[in-house]
């Protein structure tokens, strides 16, 4: 059934009825087409299909009818051609233009309303207002404003063609949905979290070491030493102790390694007691400060060049005074013909021994080792007490942590007498023993302490530096 609606004839009766409707522009056939000649919509095209000279109209017909994205085509009846568009005139009235040549015919029948699926999202509430007329209400639509290729599901309210891209939003870790005029963004709520959704982990892994110290006391400022690193703007340093923020709430792996202690240039052993190295777990909290001494290696003086101290503990410590991790300091080695065990660092929190015909006694507790006999090394310093032997002994950590007179490594390394002696015991949870006046002897090593989980340790590690911290953040 055609019904006339002005005088041009439609592309069906082009085709079909050329000699009745000779002359008609436009009109309707049934409830379903709707043809304009020397008319197009251009621009929407997002299928083009060649045809055969007859058959052009009734391909495109069935073409458009069975996609549901098609809103409109354009038939080109010269060379055949049909193009399926993806919008309609009412929606973009500025893109229906003249052409000789071409009929634009809508798709009246099962036209899926513009926005109403994701496959067919619209640039803007307005446009969906303008395709569906006056049945566009409030609600639900899939928009894709900045033709990204991605729709969004969101509320068009129709009175003010403003939508709210936030109603469904992908923001992840508690990020925020800012609402924009054409989509959202996300504000991501944990720092360090990124990608446009944060839904990217921070990463973090920073390297604490000496700082390039050499003093007792330990180092006095940052220098530019962890520039450009995870966390560089995160420590200040305070009494040779780092104070680091922590950038992110979260699990952490914090590795500790204690300071070696050093070696008498007779001895046959050609190095200090060796520092532990432990690894563990910690759950930390962003803005919490986490204290950490990095023990230094055991030194040799040139006054007393056949002793020499012992190294320092490495202490990672929440607050002021909850230990986390601890990684004992070596014994310093008087003169040793082979390694012994009592010199290097103890996984235990007990301090150890040394090596000598008359053993020391190393701390327990979380206390400095002894010191005693003729010419003792000093005992290395504890977490709560400092080692034996007067300023020999090394200080314990909340006392400072300063490694013994002479040549103690910062940590709590016990130092040795003026002009020879013993050597200094370790530092450590608890410090080792001052090593004794005898030949072959060591200092002890210091004892270490670990809360965290997913424990590694290793008593023997380090032979010969400075301790260091490496911490990485998990998730
Ligand atoms: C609609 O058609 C245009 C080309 O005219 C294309 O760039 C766009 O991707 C199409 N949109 C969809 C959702 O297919
Ligand atoms: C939102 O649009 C802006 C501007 O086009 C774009 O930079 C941003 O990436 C978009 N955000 C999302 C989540 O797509
Ligand atoms: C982060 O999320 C928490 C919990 O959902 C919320 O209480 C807090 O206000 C959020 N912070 C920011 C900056 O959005
Ligand atoms: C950290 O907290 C999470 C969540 O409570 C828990 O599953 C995990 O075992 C904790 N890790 C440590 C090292 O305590
Ligand atoms: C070092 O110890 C070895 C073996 O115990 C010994 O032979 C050597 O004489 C000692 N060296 C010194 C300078 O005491």
């Amino acid at each position: 059934m055609l019904r006339m609606v002005s005088g041009k004839p439609s592309l069906f009766s082009v085709l079909f009825m050329t000699q009745i409707f000779h002359g008609i522009t436009s009109h309707q056939c049934g409830a379903g087409i709707y043809s304009i000649f020397q008319k197009m919509l251009r621009g929407h095209t997002y299928m083009k299909i060649e045809s055969q000279a007859g058959t052009v109209a009734l391909e495109c017909r069935e073409a458009c009818h069975t996609d549901f994205r098609c809103q409109s085509y354009n038939i080109d009846i010269l060379n055949s051609k049909c193009e399926l568009n993806n919008r309609t005139k009412e929606a973009r009235p500025e893109d229906f233009v003249k052409h000789k040549d071409r009929y634009y015919m809508a798709r009246n029948s099962k036209r899926v309303p513009l926005g109403s699926i994701p496959e067919l999202p619209a640039y803007s509430c307005r446009e969906i207002k303008a395709s569906e007329g006056g049945k566009a209400v409030s609600g639900t639509y899939w928009l894709d404003s900045t033709r990204s290729g991605n729709s969004i599901l969101a509320h068009c309210d129709m009175k003010t063609e403003v939508a709210d891209y936030c109603i469904q939003h992908r923001c992840q870790n508690n990020a925020r949905c800012i609402n924009h005029y054409v989509n959202y963004t996300c504000a991501c709520n944990l720092s360090g979290w990124t990608g446009n959704f944060c839904e990217q982990e921070p990463e973090f892994k920073a390297v604490f070491t000496n700082l390039g110290s050499t003093a007792a006391g330990g180092p006095s400022s940052i220098g530019s030493h962890y520039t450009g690193q995870d966390h560089d703007g995160q420590v200040t340093v305070s009494t040779g102790i780092q104070l680091w923020t922590v950038p992110y709430t979260g699990e952490y792996r914090i590795e500790a390694i204690g300071g070696a202690g050093w070696y008498g240039k007779n001895s046959v052993v050609q190095n200090g007691g060796r520092g532990a190295k432990l690894t563990g777990n910690f759950n930390l909290t962003k803005d919490e400060i986490i204290r950490i001494l990095v023990g230094h290696k055991g030194k040799r003086g040139p006054n007393s060049k056949t002793t020499t101290g012992g190294g320092g503990g490495t202490f990672v410590v929440r607050g002021t005074n909850t230990p986390l991790i601890i990684a004992g300091g070596g014994g310093g080695i008087k003169n040793m013909s082979e390694r012994h065990s009592g010199c290097d660092a103890s996984l235990s929190t007990t301090g150890n021994t040394g090596y000598s015909s008359s053993l020391g006694s190393g701390g327990t507790s979380g206390n400095g080792g002894g010191s005693a006999g003729n010419r003792p090394g000093g005992g290395g310093g504890g977490f709560f007490g400092n080692g034996g032997g007067g300023g020999k002994g090394g200080k314990g950590f909340l006392n400072g942590g300063k490694g013994g007179t002479y040549h103690g490594g910062f940590g709590g390394g016990g130092g040795n007498p003026a002009y020879s002696g013993g050597a200094g015991g370790g530092g450590g949870y608890s410090g080792g023993a001052g090593g004794v006046n005898e030949d072959p002897s060591c200092g002890g090593g210091g004892g270490s302490f670990n809360s965290g989980t997913n424990q590694e340790n290793e008593c023997c590690y380090n032979t010969a530096g400075n301790g260091k911290v490496t911490i990485t953040f998990i998730e």
